[in-house]
């Protein structure tokens, strides 16, 4: 027993949802710890797919324990919302689902600023999810953030909603018209749902901590969205990486004794930044039909790009990876070829480090190599049935970051995996 974190390694949207499910079936707490309604995350089971954008993955399975912890940027509505989606599917989450007091608020403001700055940007425009994030952290940090202890404070909500809307007032020239007894009501109108889910997550850790119980921490976005390490200024607001979910879920980085890295067999990306795998027509499009590379939050067609080892090695070493969960296999299945870069030429010389600056991959060549292909793999059911040419593609990705493997995913479906013996 103890805690594991799941972390995508790519531009988001490699499984983590699927590998979230597969790994909770003997967990008994999940923890969502950064990010907001900006993620979905897929799962399905029996033929019915789910998505998730705020309740964490764990919500799915019997008798798991779900938490929203104190990093993530919580969207009200979207939360609402998917406590009645899940009920309707005939799942609880009353009694099982707690929010942090911590959890920082999306107020509608902060979706009408992110499009005045997505505005603003013009050709630059970082092409968002339009849920509210940036703007959100934006005020967290900028100390004005309302949390949700605050709106289950009425002796001090209204000071604090006075301050923010003060702050919005006229900036950059524009009259967001963020009125008090509008950003009060809506705050009203959600405390009762925050009081049915709200209480205190960092108690709820350690308990099951000393408890001794199983615990996921289930990462959103990926890596290279990072913050920090990511592709700036095209990413994510927050951390995304072991260190966001370890800050964001209230626990110290030492009690996490597993990092599991989600990695997608090819690379995608949705929203503006660059991606130098990027695969040229038309069989871009053919592995975006057969991947059904299509967003699960906005709709938007995904960006499909050769697996980049640059890359993955970067972000293993960056998150201390223990082990890999390789998502989408199959989608590579029946192709004639397969690229796998190794480094990037600039300007004549070799690179095989991941650079700090975005203009470098926009300007930067990727250096391929030629990887076997492999037939479908349909009846597959485990490590030694994989063809040849799959086992080769999966021993160069664990090579590159340095690990062991976690599992194989095959199929969207919850069985459609295959499990390492160990
Ligand atoms: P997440 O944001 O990382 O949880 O990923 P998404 O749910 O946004 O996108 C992953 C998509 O791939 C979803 O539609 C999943 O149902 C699907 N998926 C997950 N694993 C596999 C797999 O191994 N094979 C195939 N074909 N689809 C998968
Ligand atoms: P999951 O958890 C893929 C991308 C957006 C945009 C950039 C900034 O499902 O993997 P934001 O709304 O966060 O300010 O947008 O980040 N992005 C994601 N891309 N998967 C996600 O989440 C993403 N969350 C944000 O497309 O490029
Ligand atoms: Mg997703």
């Amino acid at each position: 027993m103890g805690v594991t974190a799941v972390i995508g390694l790519q531009w988001g949207d490699e499984g983590k949802g699927k590998i979230v499910d597969s790994l909770c079936e003997h967990a008994d707490v999940v923890v969502r710890c950064q990010g907001g309604a900006n993620a979905g995350h897929t799962i399905v089971i029996d033929g019915t797919e789910f998505v998730l954008h705020l309740i964490p993955s764990g919500i799915l399975r019997d008798g798991v324990t779900c938490l929203i912890g104190n990093g993530v940027v919580l969207d009200l509505e979207v939360l609402d919302k998917e406590i009645k989606e899940l009920a309707e599917a005939g799942i609880e989450t009353s009694g099982r689902l707690w929010v942090s007091h911590r959890t920082h608020v999306v107020l509608p403001v902060h979706k009408q600023a992110e499009a005045v700055r997505e505005e603003l940007r013009g050709d630059r425009k970082l092409d968002t999810t339009k849920r509210g994030i940036g703007p959100c952290y934006s005020d967290k940090f900028s100390r004005l953030g309302i949390r949700v202890g605050d709106i289950l404070n009425p002796r001090t909500l209204g000071e604090k909603v006075r301050t923010v809307c003060a702050a919005y007032h006229e900036v950059q020239g524009v009259e967001y018209g963020v009125d008090y007894d509008q950003v009060m009501e809506y705050c009203r109108k959600y405390t009762p749902m925050l009081e049915a889910f709200s209480a205190d997550t960092l108690g709820v850790l350690a308990e099951s901590i000393a408890g001794d119980k199983e615990i996921l921490l289930e990462g959103s976005q990926g890596f290279l969205l990072d913050i920090d390490h990511g592709t700036y200024p095209f990413v994510t607001s927050s951390n995304t990486g072991v260190h966001g979910l370890a800050c964001g879920a209230g626990l110290a980085p030492s009690a996490i004794d597993k990092v599991v890295g989600v990695v997608k067999s090819y690379v995608t990306r949705v929203g503006e930044g660059p991606m130098p795998t990027l695969i040229d027509e038309p069989l871009q499009s053919v592995i975006r039909e057969k991947g059904r590379e299509y967003g699960a939050t906005t709709g938007r067609p995904r960006r499909c790009g050769w697996p980049d080892l640059v890359a993955l090695k970067y972000s293993c070493m960056l998150n201390g990876v223990t082990s890999i969960a390789l998502t989408k296999l199959d989608t590579l299945g029946g192709l004639d070829e397969l690229d796998v870069c190794v480094a990037y030429e600039y300007h004549g010389s070799l690179v095989d480090t991941f650079p700090a600056d975005s203009e470098f991959l926009v300007d930067c060549v990727p250096r391929y190599v030629t990887s076997a292909t492999w037939s479908e793999l349909d009846d597959v059911t485990g490590v030694h049935d994989l063809p040849p040419g799959a086992t080769e593609y999966v021993e160069r990705i664990l090579k590159t970051a340095g690990c062991e493997l976690e599992l194989i995913s095959i199929g969207p479906g919850r069985g459609e995996l295959i499990k390492v013996e160990r």
